[in-house]
């Protein structure tokens, strides 16, 4: 996503200058090309030289830099994206007034690419009005803001918005930012994640080994694309998505319930999880003590989810299933593509090295209602969701 992308990366001088480091690190390694400025108190909290190492490229601090001449009115011109972070209520009220009195003020009021500020601040300075009348003004006018935070300040503990967003955050609204313009904008996609859990006792489960990895890619790249999202995720011990409204389940029949209610107004619903198909016959509601020889529980068919998504659904919405096989991968998902009326169905082996469940990355087929097929060579399961949602798109229109 960030690969071949330009940056400009403002830098203004609070406390939280430290976490731009790591911001400016994170898109570099990405693949972007980081161009820093910094105002004069930020060079105060981090030296130009640390931004230079973290970016490999030269930093603007004074729009008397030798190379400053041109570059404090290009840069902003020629980025894909301007991120101020942190923003200090400073900056923001110099920004909001039109001010061009040092190097990062003149990128910003030159700049035509989309500029987004990360606030940080103590909590009173950004409940004053005149921040927020700042912000506001620059809201109206176009400019993304990214938090703040509530949490911990550098003066102490806080429970007001003050704190700056936390590098990962500030980069996916940008990434968002950037891909303004997507198929998927404004639509509702809901993505199921994960496995489900049959209870057999109250300490004892009967689960599978998805780990909800590709349904937590796929959400974070359906909320990049601009889609309002809704993650129905099995328990599961990843990280939720920035921006994605995440909702827990536990059971199948928990997690048929949460797929009915969100059907209705779901443009889209990905079913990435790996629900039970089987569950104990009866739960034992003290535990089981251990017995000699073997022990038998008989068990009983879940719900069919993807054949509850059949009633519930819009008639234009679009529903994508996922088949895991083991052998003979292809033509099993068609017929269930058939048999469950999905729209698009992904199919992967199990079995085939670095596809399906626990592992970071999947090699898949997508298979359409009207008849196409599309290969996804192995890639990591970030780059599989990118596919699988090219597909969901190209289906919009
Ligand atoms: C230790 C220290 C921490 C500061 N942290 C912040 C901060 O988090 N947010 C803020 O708006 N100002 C903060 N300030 C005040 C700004 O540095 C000051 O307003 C400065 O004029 C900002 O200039 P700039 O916006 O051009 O970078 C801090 C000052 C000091 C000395």
């Amino acid at each position: 996503m960030w690969s071949g992308r330009h940056v400009v990366l403002g830098v203004s001088g609070g406390i939280a200058c430290y976490k731009s480091c790591y911001l400016a690190r994170h898109l570099t390694e990405a693949g972007a090309r980081v161009d820093v400025v910094l105002t004069r108190s930020a060079a105060e909290f981090v030296r130009p030289v640390t931004f230079e190492a973290l970016t490999g490229r030269p930093v603007m601090a004074s729009l008397w830099d030798r190379d400053a001449a041109l570059s404090h009115v290009r840069w902003g011109q020629q980025a894909d994206v301007v991120i101020v972070a942190p923003a200090t209520a400073h900056l923001i009220a110099r920004m909001a007034q039109g001010l061009a009195d040092d190097a990062l003020t003149s990128v910003l009021l030159a700049a035509t690419a989309p500029v987004l500020l990360a606030p940080a601040m103590n909590d009173e300075m950004f409940a004053h009005p005149q921040t927020q009348v700042n912000l506001a003004l620059l809201e109206r006018r176009g400019v993304t803001v990214v938090g703040p935070a509530i949490g911990p300040l550098a003066e102490g503990p806080s429970s007001r918005p003050g704190r700056m967003s936390e590098p990962a955050a500030i980069a996916a609204h940008a990434a968002r930012l950037l891909r303004r313009g997507s198929r998927l904008e404004g639509k509702r996609v809901v993505v199921t994640a994960g496995p489900t859990r049959e209870a057999i006792d109250p300490v004892r489960v009967v689960t599978n080994r998805s780990s909800g990895k590709m349904g937590y890619r796929l959400a974070e790249v359906a909320w990049e694309r601009g889609a309002d999202v809704q993650l129905i995720s099995g328990p599961v011990m990843l990280e939720p998505p920035v921006g994605v409204q995440v909702t827990r389940i536990d059971s199948t029949a928990e997690l048929e319930q949460a797929v009915r209610e969100a059907l209705p107004a779901a443009d889209i619903l990905v079913m990435a999880a790996a629900p039970a198909d089987y569950r104990p016959r009866e739960f034992s509601a003290s535990k089981r003590s251990r017995i000699d020889g073997a022990l038998a529980i008989p068990f009983e068919p879940t719900a069919d989810i993807l054949r509850a998504t059949r009633d519930a659904r819009r008639a234009e919405s679009i529903i994508v299933g996922f088949a895991l096989e083991t052998g003979d991968a292809l033509a099993k998902g068609r017929q269930k593509l058939e048999r469950k009326e999905l729209d698009l169905i992904v199919v992967n082996d199990a079995l085939e090295p670095g596809a399906g469940t626990e592992v970071d990355t999947n090699r898949v087929a997508i298979l359409g209602r009207d008849g196409s097929s599309t290969i996804v060579p192995l890639g990591t399961k970030r780059e599989v969701a990118e596919a699988i949602l090219d597909a969901v798109e190209a289906r919009l229109g």
